[in-house]
């Protein structure tokens, strides 16, 4: 029997976003607190001679139309980088929302290398595999971890922090069922620094900052804005807001009662939007 390996590609929410500034590069330099879900999207793969992508599940269909998936990029560096030769059949089941400001593609392309690296027996901890996330994207880096983790720079100089007080609380995300896509939305940020991100216990920094892509999401899909509205105003909620560029938005609850309590209030308000409970890992 050929061997078979999966990966879950954890949910990437970001608790706190604050832009500091318009790199030379285009690119805009961020702090930001990453946590992630208990679920995400999931892949499996199998050794084969070529490299193959098939990729099913509620959102496989955006996906469909563009031939150059990231999870392929991600084999393809991987196989040029370490002279791997085998192919692999990858399976991704694509449960999230794509272009949603939770991860999708980022996380996607993280859980590829975690589990081609254990079928083409590539140690984590070559050096060649941070340079290969990072230019999958800013938030590749952050998804190979999966861990609470602080990330600077453009997202993807990261930053250990205790993350004791957040593992196993509850979480809700909601898609009101409109794609945003990144790009647009960091180019529509006011240019205004609103400071640091604080540096001590991470869901108080978290409260006290924010997320300075919720204006420039909400210009360009405005439902975002009655989404947080609904998520804030539930019971138990500790911490509510957009997460990334949108326009996916998170609740964070003090108890699984209120989370879920919350999660059918907005199934009978909004029947038509996505929802996931889960928690934070
Ligand atoms: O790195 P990634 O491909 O995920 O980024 C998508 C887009 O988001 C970039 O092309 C850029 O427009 C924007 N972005 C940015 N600053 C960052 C991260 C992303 O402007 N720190």
């Amino acid at each position: 029997m050929t061997a078979s390996f999966s990966e879950t590609a954890y949910a990437k929410i970001n608790l706190a976003l604050h832009v500091r500034a318009r790199g030379a590069d285009g690119y805009h330099r961020l702090e930001t607190l990453f946590v992630f879900a208990e679920d995400g999207d999931q892949l499996e793969a199998e050794p084969a001679g070529q490299l193959s992508l098939q990729v099913t599940g509620s959102f496989a269909s955006p996906l469909l139309e563009t031939p150059d998936n990231l999870v392929l990029r991600a084999a393809e560096q991987l196989r040029r980088a370490f002279g791997i030769r085998e192919g692999a059949a990858v399976l991704l089941d694509k449960r999230l929302p794509v272009a949603s400001g939770i991860g999708g593609g980022s996380a996607d392309a993280a859980a590829a290398i975690r589990m081609l690296c254990r079928m083409w027996a590539i140690s984590p901890d070559e050096p060649a595999l941070a340079r290969i996330a990072r230019d999958l994207g800013a938030d590749v880096p952050a998804c190979v971890v999966s861990r609470a983790i602080r990330g600077e720079g453009r997202g993807d100089e990261l930053l250990p922090i205790d993350s004791a007080g957040l593992s196993g609380l509850p979480l809700l995300l909601i898609n009101p069922g409109v794609a945003v896509a990144t790009g647009p939305v960091f180019a529509g940020w006011d240019g205004r620094d609103r400071g640091p991100l604080g540096r001590g216990d991470p869901l108080t920094a978290a409260i006290e900052g924010g997320n300075d892509l919720e204006s420039p999401a909400i210009a360009i899909a405005p439902v975002i804005s009655e989404v947080v509205r609904l998520l804030v105003m539930q019971d138990g909620v500790a911490l509510a807001r957009m997460s990334g560029s949108g326009a996916t938005c998170f609740a964070l609850f003090r108890d699984l009662a209120s989370r879920d309590m919350a999660d059918r209030a907005i199934a009978t308000m909004r029947p038509g939007w996505w929802r996931l409970k889960t928690a934070l890992r």
